[in-house]
């Protein structure tokens, strides 16, 4: 007799969606409902290892796929292969994607080629440039052509996605997950004292009457010479600042390797003392660095959701975002990637502790840590199970059940 559970494939490639979708594969496995295995890509390899350790997450398939200085078509093409393979061995019922990397689009085409229904957690995030982000703007509106069940973040995202022509019944605001997995990091580093003095121990380098700025970068369309533009404004903060050290952890991409360490590495030996560039470290390691940050310069997707939950401000080196709530709130600043208006923005916050306070408070309009439940709940409903009463996240301060 066939298994009454339900059938789930959840599908990851690089660190951001492991990330988020962490709570998701503890959320389903913990559910009676669900049968549910994992499937990586490993479209990052090192940098998806690292949250697989962080949540110990054990994939049934791993398709090993990264490359050195991969392409956009090759890792394509790769995945969609690879994935078409294990949804034909594992036979799921549903195959779930994550946001909008080169995986998630090609296994939700994998999946739509095995014609395989297909749940879009974190769907209708825009902001209406074809190449900004690239190439996570068009992966995202080709997503929202194959799922058959949106997972969108905020009221915002469900309108942009009902403006696409998406049913309505298959479009729920969850909230986003990732302030499940941050909150679930967060309770970890207040209850584990031994991991919180491993962890002051490793940096213990950082000097605490220093004022810590935390920067990450990776975006395509950055790379050349706006990138290079945000490595001479960091040089020009730290030469500014003589309180000032910035710690970055580096992403491993080639592209993001190597202006950074040409630019921060040849800084003068009086200002490399106070410029730390270090590997990418693991989500706790991330997030407690979060925490002892003074404020963050990111591009990231991800940090921008997390850092209002830790009331540190962020600028926000790109020209446009599809997270604009956070800006709506204050809490973040899109800063663009010209050099005198980073180092000036920068400047504002470092001298200005009104300003900087101002950007520090507030809730977190990205989520309220129920995301996950309310995705398997109402996953179950469309496979017939029963109806669950969860409200749907709304960016409302009130606190919900958890189930
Ligand atoms: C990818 C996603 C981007 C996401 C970002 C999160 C695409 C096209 N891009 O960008 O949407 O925001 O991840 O970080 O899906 N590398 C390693 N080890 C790793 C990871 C990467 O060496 O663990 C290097 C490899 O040389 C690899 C290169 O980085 O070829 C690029 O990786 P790729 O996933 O293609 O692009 P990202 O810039 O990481
Ligand atoms: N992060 C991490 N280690 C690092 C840098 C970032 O764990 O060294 C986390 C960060 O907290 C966030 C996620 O990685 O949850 C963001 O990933 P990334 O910036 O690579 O991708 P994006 O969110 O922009 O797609």
């Amino acid at each position: 007799m066939r298994d009454p559970r339900i059938k789930v494939l959840v599908t990851f490639g690089t660190r951001p969606e492991a990330i988020k979708l962490a709570p998701v594969v503890k959320a389903f496995a913990d559910h009676p409902r669900f049968e549910m295995d994992v499937c990586v890509t490993a479209q990052h390899r090192s940098m998806l290892d690292q949250v697989l350790d962080t949540f110990h997450i054990k994939p049934r398939y791993d398709l090993d796929l990264m490359r050195p200085a991969q392409t956009l078509p090759d890792i394509t093409a790769r995945i969609i292969t690879g994935v078409c393979d294990v949804v034909r061995d594992y036979r799921p019922d549903w195959v779930i994607v994550q946001g909008d990397t080169t995986t998630a689009l090609a296994a939700g085409l994998a999946a739509f080629y095995e014609q395989v229904s297909v749940a879009h957690v974190e769907a209708g995030l825009r902001t209406d440039e074809k190449y900004s982000p690239f190439p996570e703007e068009i992966n995202r509106r080709l997503v929202s052509c194959i799922a058959d069940l949106h997972f969108a973040p905020s009221l915002r995202a469900k309108a942009n996605l009902l403006r696409e022509n998406c049913l309505e019944s298959q479009v729920h605001v969850s909230g986003n997950t990732i302030v499940d997995a941050l909150l679930w990091v967060v309770a970890r580093l207040g209850s584990d004292a031994p991991l919180k003095r491993a962890l002051d121990e490793r940096f213990s380098f950082l000097d605490p009457t220093r004022r810590m700025i935390l920067i990450t970068g990776h975006r395509r369309e950055s790379f050349g010479r706006p990138f290079e533009n945000m490595c001479h404004a960091l040089v020009d903060i730290v030469e500014r600042s003589p309180d000032v050290e910035i710690l970055y952890p580096v992403h491993l991409n080639p592209n993001v390797q190597a202006p950074v360490k040409a630019i921060l590495g040849g800084a003068s030996p009086a200002l490399s003392r106070r410029i730390h560039m270090i590997e990418p470290v693991d989500y706790l390691t991330f997030v407690y660095l979060m925490t002892r940050s003074h404020f963050i310069i990111t591009d990231s997707g991800g940090v921008q959701e997390e850092a209002p939950s830790l009331g540190k401000p962020v600028l926000v080196t790109r020209e446009n975002t599809e997270r604009p709530e956070a800006v709506e709130a204050g809490t973040a600043r899109l800063i663009g990637t010209d050099r005198a208006r980073i180092v000036a923005e920068a400047m504002r916050l470092l001298n200005d502790d009104a300003h900087r306070r101002s950007m520090s408070g507030g809730r977190n309009p990205y989520g309220d840590g129920y995301a996950c439940a309310r995705i398997v709940e109402r996953l179950s409903e469309a496979a017939g199970g029963p109806r669950c009463v969860l409200e749907e996240f709304a960016g409302l301060t009130r606190e919900l059940a958890p189930i």
